[in-house]
């Protein structure tokens, strides 16, 4: 740890020198309200390039690497991992798999401190899975092989060495990893979808600038007790970005790739919300599709859309956006000794404050950019869909898209586990179960003969977290004591919301909200013992220790 703190401190030191220089300038960074007439197209995945479409024909190479002018939004530059194939150079692939291929990489670390890959949501033994007991050394390589069991979804891959996986995550490395089966290819063909035409993934994520449009990433004390908040939000890398549509289905592939916003995203036409169809989250497609006008959006989750533009006419326009919500960031969390005064998050004040990188040279305080952060809760534009042709469509949506069942799996004796997500006000951190991660120490031991219940009770006065598990997908059973904004989208008795429903890797538990689940610990029946992770999905959180090693005992079979 002292190792990556001070490589941490070093590159937050660095991330910032520019706008210290030029910090004058501040005040004058572009509006984030969209201009009313213009916008920047949303960078659709290619055969090539940032985030193309890259389905891998042999071993891939990706080396994780800096790369200048690499930006869309502001041609500076950003992490990426670079691949290449056939004489075509790709970064952060959008990564395209069978399922039952093989997949093989070798991660190349060209950073200036450690790093490893985690695949989200991807099932693979526990050292395929980017333990951060795995992280390798600048210079390093690690090599990845296993069989593609996942059911077709979005997944996606991003780093995780231990308190370095916030910041490598929001200078840029992360894409996304698709694996498509027949029960979806044959979806994709009843609504004639193609992949980066009509069926478009996109990755969400706010950042930070300095005046030169460089990315920052300088947390300070509130910033790492409540997650780093950016001024604006990317599409796929662009700013204000627009996308030009026909008069028909399109399906979106959303994921929140922030390290701590929490989005309500809704489609507005002509101001008022418009219903779509949620078809698939974490972990694949959903039994059947549910109408819905809104949909809360967590680091790490995942939700796949049908958008319906049939019936408008060229020149119209959908914007989806942010709705307004209440973040439920406690406000006096910044009171406590040690830490900045008043966080006040949801209201959008935050000064850098010392703590997050007391060892950058004096002066670099504040370095970062001065624009207050975008509320989280604000009501604010993503991406503007504008209809610009008439086509002729007339696919209907399926009434039933996949083989999955929509029923909780039934809970076996005995009280779920209990995990307490509470913050130790002592050390101004995060817990679960009043613990904090230990890289070798394994708090949580699951046998794998039986599903296992656990419930996650967040506190009263927190806030809210994303759960993620690795390794394994999970159900949810049940939401009890939800707030109100949470509660009136229920869908069931359980009070399980729409995206509850299917496979889900991370479930956002707000604060008095118990959200129980089950896992069955057997599916995938990886070989030896295993060592995964439970962490919250707010970047900040996880890399102040908010996660727990779950040792997944081999036991004999099945009873
Ligand atoms: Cu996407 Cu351990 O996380
Ligand atoms: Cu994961
Ligand atoms: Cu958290």
């Amino acid at each position: 740890m002292p190792q990556s703190r001070r490589e941490f401190l070093s590159l937050s030191a660095k991330a910032s020198a520019l706008a210290l220089a030029h910090q004058a300038l501040f005040g004058l960074l572009p509006s984030r309200i969209f201009a009313s007439t213009t916008g920047n197209p949303l960078p659709l995945p290619q055969a090539e390039g940032l985030y193309g479409l890259l389905r891998p024909t042999a071993p891939l190479t990706l080396t994780a690497t800096d790369v200048p002018g690499l930006l869309p939004a502001t041609g500076s530059r950003m992490l990426a991992y670079e691949a290449r194939q056939e004489g075509r150079l790709w970064r952060n692939p959008i990564l395209v798999l069978q399922k039952g291929q093989d997949f093989r990489a070798r991660l190349v670390n060209k950073l200036d401190e450690p790093t490893i890959i985690h695949w989200h949501g991807v099932d693979g033994d526990w050292r395929q899975a980017g333990h951060p007991s795995y992280a390798v050394a600048p210079g390093g390589h690690y090599d990845y092989g296993f069989p593609i069991t996942n059911r077709a979804g979005t997944y996606w891959y991003h780093p995780h060495p231990h308190g370095l996986t916030a910041k490598q995550s929001y200078l840029g490395l992360a894409s996304f990893f698709l694996v498509r089966d027949a029960e979806e290819e044959a979806l994709s063909r009843e609504l004639d979808l193609t992949l980066g035409v009509t069926d478009i993934p996109i990755v969400l994520q706010d950042k930070r600038f300095d005046a030169h449009g460089g990315l920052v990433y300088a947390p300070g004390k509130d910033d790492l007790l409540m997650g780093y908040l950016g001024t604006e939000v990317l599409a796929n890398g662009a700013r204000q970005p627009s996308l030009n549509a026909a008069t028909r289905l399109y399906r979106l592939r959303l994921l929140n790739g922030c390290t701590a916003r929490i989005f309500n995203l809704r489609f507005l036409r002509d101001g008022r919300p418009m219903p779509f169809a949620l078809i698939g989250n974490d972990g694949g497609l959903l039994d059947a599709p549910r109408t819905l006008d809104a949909v809360f959006l967590a680091p790490g989750e995942r939700v796949e859309l049908l958008l319906d533009l049939r019936g408008m006419k060229p020149g119209q326009e959908v914007i989806l956006s942010n709705a307004t919500f209440d973040p439920m960031h406690n406000e006096d969390m910044g009171d406590m000794p040690g830490m900045g005064h008043g966080a006040g998050h949801g209201a959008g004040s935050d000064t850098p404050q010392s703590g997050g990188h007391t060892a950058s040279a004096p002066g670099e305080h504040g370095a970062s950019s001065q624009a207050a952060p975008l509320a989280e809760g604000a009501s604010y534009p993503i991406l503007r869909l504008r209809v610009d042709r008439v086509v002729s469509y007339d696919r209907r949506i399926p009434a039933r898209l996949s083989s999955l069942t929509a029923a909780a799996p039934a809970l076996a004796g005995g009280a779920p586990r209990r995990f307490d997500l509470a913050l130790d006000r002592h050390h101004g951190r995060w817990t679960i179960a009043g613990l904090t991660f230990d890289m070798n120490a394994a708090p949580v031991v699951v046998e794998r003969r039986a599903p296992t219940a656990w419930e996650f009770a967040g506190a009263k006065d927190g806030m809210p977290h994303p759960m993620h598990l690795h390794g394994y997908f999970f159900r949810v059973v049940s939401r009890r004591g939800s707030p109100q904004q949470v509660g009136i989208r229920a869908v069931d008795a359980t009070g399980r919301l729409a995206t509850d429903l299917g496979l889900k890797d991370t479930v956002l538990v707000w604060p008095g909200e118990s959200v129980t689940i089950v896992t069955d610990f057997g599916f995938p029946s990886y070989a030896g013992e295993q060592t995964f992770l439970l962490h919250c999905h707010n970047l900040e959180h996880e890399d102040q220790g908010m996660m727990l090693n779950v040792r997944v005992k081999e036991t004999d079979g099945r009873a």
